[in-house]
């Protein structure tokens, strides 16, 4: 047991103090006064780190909008570097809920540890909220009353890639992605659309997370000339795929298209190179509802930073917590409730107005975005309210 309360104060000093309290008759602190416990299992090192960073500025911006309380209940955040590493993650998302006691499981980045990190939260029942990783599996076969996700599914924008890349008129496309969860759920998303509409994935090639030794990639790309060349990578990963892909000339003559992480919160390190990318993502610049004007400024007056998706994924993460915890007027005992306001929650989201889907994913617009200096303009929306199929999800 933790040895230390929320209040800092040793375990022991603490019992004395509630004693003398019940003697002279001073009201006594119920468990409700305390703060809720938030453990934010996040990468703060790494090729994701600056993905942890932005997740927990917008959970904390949602927090503080609400004079730094959820449900009338203080926060006291719990955070653990999970460093994009699966093998570390069970023990670090046991040590959250066995020794902090967490409420709340917010994480994480990677696909790899969100999967550990379900399975611990699933054991013990413990409330999560996925504000990244898109393990398909999260609201597929491992689906559970208690884990929620506020980002994607890997599958979601990636089909909708598959989409546009057909209409587009291309016929054969090579791929390229880091092998593991993300990358090979987004290539089967992306070829399961495309080849839907009569296109064909000629190759799929992967390296290790997180390499970024591209060069025998793009040497055996212009080798092959395909239609088009479908990737995935995200954070610093991305930047130098696409300032490679670029200085191997390969710009100029093979397309280059990818869900919205490669070129998310990564257009200013790629500079020139990143210039007119499309990409397919649930959230773009320029979308210019009154909740995304709020939001952006609001984040870039307290970060001094440029908001992204990943951000908005952290904010809308807290909000949808917040539903819950206010069904159940701040007590987090009352899992049931704060499930089930949870499940009927509209979230107010930068990224437009969503509901769950019944596997507790975002049914949600993917818009096409168009790389312009460090933006990535909006310019058409290829399917509204699009729902992940869910396979596997008994709930
Ligand atoms: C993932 O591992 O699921 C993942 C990581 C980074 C992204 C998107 C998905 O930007």
């Amino acid at each position: 047991m933790n040895a230390f309360t929320t209040t800092g104060l040793p375990r022991a000093l603490c019992v004395t103090g509630l004693l003398s309290m019940l003697s002279l008759g001073a009201p006594i602190a119920l468990a409700q006064d305390a703060p809720v416990r938030i453990g934010l299992m996040l990468p703060s090192t790494g090729t994701y780190a600056a993905l942890g960073a932005a997740i927990t500025n917008g959970f904390k911006q949602y927090v503080d909008e609400q004079g730094g309380m959820l449900a009338g209940r203080k926060v006291e955040y719990f955070a653990v570097d999970d460093e994009s590493d699966p093998a570390k993650a069970t023990e670090k998302a046991t040590r959250l809920i066995k020794r902090e006691r967490v409420d709340l499981l917010v994480g994480t980045v990677h696909s790899g540890v969100a999967l550990a990190m379900a399975r611990v939260a699933q054991n013990t029942k413990t409330l999560m909220i996925v504000p990244n990783a898109g393990a398909d599996e999260l609201t597929g076969p491992l689906c559970a009353p208690t884990l929620f996700r506020t980002s994607f599914s890997n599958w979601q924008p990636a089909y909708a890639m598959g989409k546009v890349a057909a209409e587009r008129g291309h016929k054969t496309v090579v791929t390229l992605t880091w092998k593991y969860a993300a990358g090979q759920q987004a290539i089967d998303g992306f070829k399961e659309a495309f080849e839907q509409a009569g296109g064909k994935v000629a190759k799929e090639m992967t390296l290790p997370f997180p390499n970024v030794e591209f060069q025998p990639f793009l040497t055996e790309i212009a080798a092959l000339k395909p239609d088009a060349v479908f990737v995935f990578f995200a954070g610093g990963g991305a930047a130098k795929f696409v300032k490679d892909y670029a200085a191997a000339g390969l710009n100029k003559s093979i397309p280059l298209y990818a869900p919205g992480f490669l070129t998310d919160g990564t257009l200013e390190a790629m500079g020139e190179a990143g210039e007119g990318l499309l990409t397919t993502l649930h959230y773009a610049d320029g979308l210019d509802n009154d909740k995304d004007v709020a939001f952006r400024r609001t984040y870039a007056q307290t970060y001094k930073l440029k908001p992204d998706v990943y951000a908005v994924q952290g904010y809308d993460a807290a909000q949808l917590y917040h539903a819950g915890l206010s069904a159940a007027g701040g007590d987090v005992r009352k899992q049931d409730v704060i499930i089930k306001a949870m499940e009927n929650a509209t979230v107010d989201s930068p990224r437009g107005r969503f509901t769950l889907s019944k596997a507790h994913n975002p049914v949600q617009n993917i818009y096409l975005r168009e790389a312009r200096g460090v933006d990535n303009k909006v310019i058409a929306t290829p399917i509204e309210a699009l729902a992940d199929p869910a396979r596997g999800c008994n709930m």
